[in-house]
């Protein structure tokens, strides 16, 4: 799925560092997140990525270097201006983070009551919550707690809570692991149509060599705390590079 980039960057992330004591994770990591782009980060386990879309999103604090958020600067932003701002940005957890004391049904509401800037306060919030469990193919879910559900089951509900509140981008951190080979194909189509239905951007974090052939518009490998190599899946996976080479083994 490649596609010309031609659009403006939404996310720009400069020289990035964040060291936790000795242990360098991020030495100077660029990256810009254009308009309507599927970017596939790829990174051996351990090398950062999760670190990176904390810092992103204000979980984690880097060290140096600037990020800048649909042309704020995240790092000068007052608590109340990123709330704002998260809910421009949908988060999918590695894993799936839902609630397990709520049942689907409140686990779809709760960002619509915790961020009522965006939408107001709303009386009747069950349309919203069905188009959202629609769009994931999961309307019958509804009343269901978390542990009724299947893993794959799980990570559509975490990313119908992830689309209600309609963000600009998403972020992904490993969508498909720990899912059988045919869920994980499901789930990549799913994010296929929600950014043909929505026009998202969006950030995909993942060791999934097909996830990252069938969804990618642009790559960047991170080795070593950098963008050590970027280009389309096609660029990448003809490399001569051994670094480059070893992650399409
Ligand atoms: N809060 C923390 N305190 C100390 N070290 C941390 C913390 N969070 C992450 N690290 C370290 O940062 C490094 C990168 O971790 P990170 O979770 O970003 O890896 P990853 O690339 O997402 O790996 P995986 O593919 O396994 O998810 C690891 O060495 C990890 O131990
Ligand atoms: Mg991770």
């Amino acid at each position: 799925m490649e596609k010309p980039t031609l659009n403006k960057p939404i996310i720009i992330i400069k020289d990035l560092m964040k060291s936790y004591g000795d242990n360098n994770v991020l030495n100077g990591f660029n990256m810009e997140l254009n308009e309507g782009e599927n970017l596939v980060i790829m990174g051996k386990s351990g090398s950062g990525k999760s670190v990176m879309i904390k810092c992103l999103i204000g979980l984690e604090e880097a060290d140096s270097g600037s990020i800048e958020i649909m042309g704020k600067d995240i790092m000068a932003l007052e608590q109340e201006e990123m709330d704002d701002l998260r809910t421009e940005i949908g988060f999918l957890f590695q894993g799936s983070a839902l609630y397990d004391s709520m049942s689907v049904r409140e686990n779809l509401e709760f960002p619509l009551r915790r961020h009522t800037k965006k939408f107001g306060i709303i009386e009747d919030t069950t349309p919203m919550v069905v188009t959202a469990l629609k769009n994931v193919g999961l309307e019958n879910a509804i009343n269901l707690m978390p542990n009724e559900l299947s893993g794959g089951m799980k990570r559509r509900i975490a990313l119908a809570r992830t689309l209600i509140l309609q963000p600009k981008v998403i972020l992904y951190d490993e969508p498909t692991t720990g899912l059988d080979p045919i869920t994980s194909k499901e789930i990549i189509m799913l994010m296929q149509s929600v950014q043909e239905k929505y026009k998202t951007s969006s950030l995909i974090i993942t060791h999934d060599v097909d996830c990252a052939r069938v969804i990618a518009n642009r790559m960047i490998l991170l080795v070593d705390g950098i963008n050590y190599a970027e280009g389309t899946f096609q660029e990448l996976a003809t490399s001569k590079d051994p670094k480059v080479q070893a992650f399409f083994k």
